[in-house]
């Protein structure tokens, strides 16, 4: 209202161009500013790429699987790429293929493999979403099938909150001593100085899908009767622990991925959600990235689009904190009214990224934005999206 104002009251013949660019300006394509205790990290527009586990590293090391996969998104026009789950030790791993962080060779191979991608694409902030899968550890690849993995398959010991398993028939995780507690977030902490000491620009926990952190919280998968099991303030107690510490130590921007709601009778709520978002906004969280899901098989998901939207809409509105939505938000159109309806300040994708690396692209074509594209590839724009590089020219003769 104040541009628009201070607009009006110039004469009508400077007035129309500036007004009709300030208010054609889609929300999706401005950008948007993290807060870290090192400084303010800006996002050139609000889209995110979701971390996507790539089930392709080998004993935890990137390979050039990896270097193609950050080289084609880093060209997608997104604002943020989120690197995949990335294990802080080896039996924190879904699968014996996932990407870890955890010595000098895995940190060497995902330095090599990032600078290099980052070489291939113009530039953009990258994080990296640091992961224990607990009980859902020693998995076979989803093309594998995804079962646990035995022992004599490849598969490991696997532990969580409780001597709880994800499946009935499934072997039986080990409750995790308060050493092996202590122990995991010193590795989260490891990790995190990794991460940062490659030029990784922002970490996020994550604490979603049924994965360690997530099974603390919810008592579905955490049955302890000590501090860290029963009320509220113990399911917390662990994950937020972990956060304190790993912000302690890294000084970029930080948050957390929750999944919001178990879908389940039971389970870890929205209430507590939007709490334990209070939480972590106290402990210095810069955002939260806000999935549901993924505890339980008997989960009932009222899946369609944008049905995780609500949770980041509550979440936003309780906590205050930088919020990301994500889950089948699949057009720019829903995009863009995620955020002008003030539910979230960032949307992330990911499927989509996969069935169209491009779909900034048509984005920014279809709501009048601009990205930043290499330049072999700006010959490329068809006549109605000729604007979305900007200013761009190429020459020929
Ligand atoms: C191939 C694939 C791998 C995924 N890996 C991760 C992961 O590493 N970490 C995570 O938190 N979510 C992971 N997810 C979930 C996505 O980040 C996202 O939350 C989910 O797909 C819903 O968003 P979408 O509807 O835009 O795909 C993965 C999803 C896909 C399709």
């Amino acid at each position: 209202m104040v541009v628009k104002a201070i607009i009006l009251s110039l004469s009508p013949a400077f007035a129309c161009i500036p007004y009709l660019k300030v208010f054609s300006m889609s929300l999706l394509f401005s950008s948007y500013t993290l807060a870290s205790p090192r400084g303010d990290l800006t996002l050139a527009n609000r889209i995110v790429v979701a971390p996507m586990c790539q089930y392709s590293a080998v004993q935890g090391a990137a390979t050039d699987w990896h270097l193609m996969h950050w080289g084609n998104l880093f060209n997608s026009g997104s604002g943020l790429f989120i690197i995949e789950a990335t294990a802080v030790m080896p039996e924190g791993r879904i699968t014996p293929a996932c990407l870890g962080l955890w010595d000098d060779t895995t940190e060497a191979a995902l330095k090599d493999k990032l600078e290099r991608a980052r070489a291939l694409a113009p530039a953009l902030p990258v994080f990296i979403q640091l992961s224990h899968a607990g009980r859902k550890a020693s998995s076979s690849t989803p093309w594998q099938g995804g079962q646990l993995l035995a022992e004599d398959q490849g598969g490991w010991a696997i532990c969580g909150p409780s001597d709880i398993p994800q499946l009935p028939n499934e072997r039986t995780p080990h409750a995790m001593s308060k050493a092996e507690l202590e122990a995991t977030i010193d590795a989260f902490v490891v990790a995190a100085g990794r991460a940062d000491r490659i030029g990784i620009d922002g970490i996020e926990l994550h604490s979603a899908h049924g994965y360690l952190l997530h099974q603390f919280l919810s008592p579905i998968a955490n049955q302890r009767t000590d501090e860290y099991g029963g009320s509220f303030e113990n399911r917390i107690r662990f994950p937020l622990d972990l956060f304190q510490a790993v912000r302690a130590a890294y000084s970029g921007v930080l948050g957390l991925r929750l999944s919001a709601s178990d879908w389940l009778e039971g389970g870890w709520t929205p209430e507590e959600s939007a709490a334990f978002a209070v939480r972590l906004k106290a402990a210095g969280a810069n955002f939260i990235h806000v999935s549901s899901g993924g505890i339980s098989r008997q989960q009932q998901i009222a899946i369609g689009p944008d049905y995780q939207v609500p949770f980041a809409k509550d979440i936003k509105a309780q906590s205050g904190l930088p919020t990301i939505a994500v889950g089948l938000i699949t057009s720019p159109l829903q995009a863009e009214a995620i955020l002008e309806r003030g539910d979230a300040d960032l949307v992330a994708l990911a499927r989509a990224f996969l069935y169209k690396p491009r779909w900034a692209w048509e984005a920014a074509a279809a709501l009048k934005g601009e990205v930043l594209a290499s330049e072999q590839y700006w010959r490329c724009l068809p006549a109605e999206a000729q604007a979305v590089f900007g200013s761009v020219r190429i020459g020929q003769r």
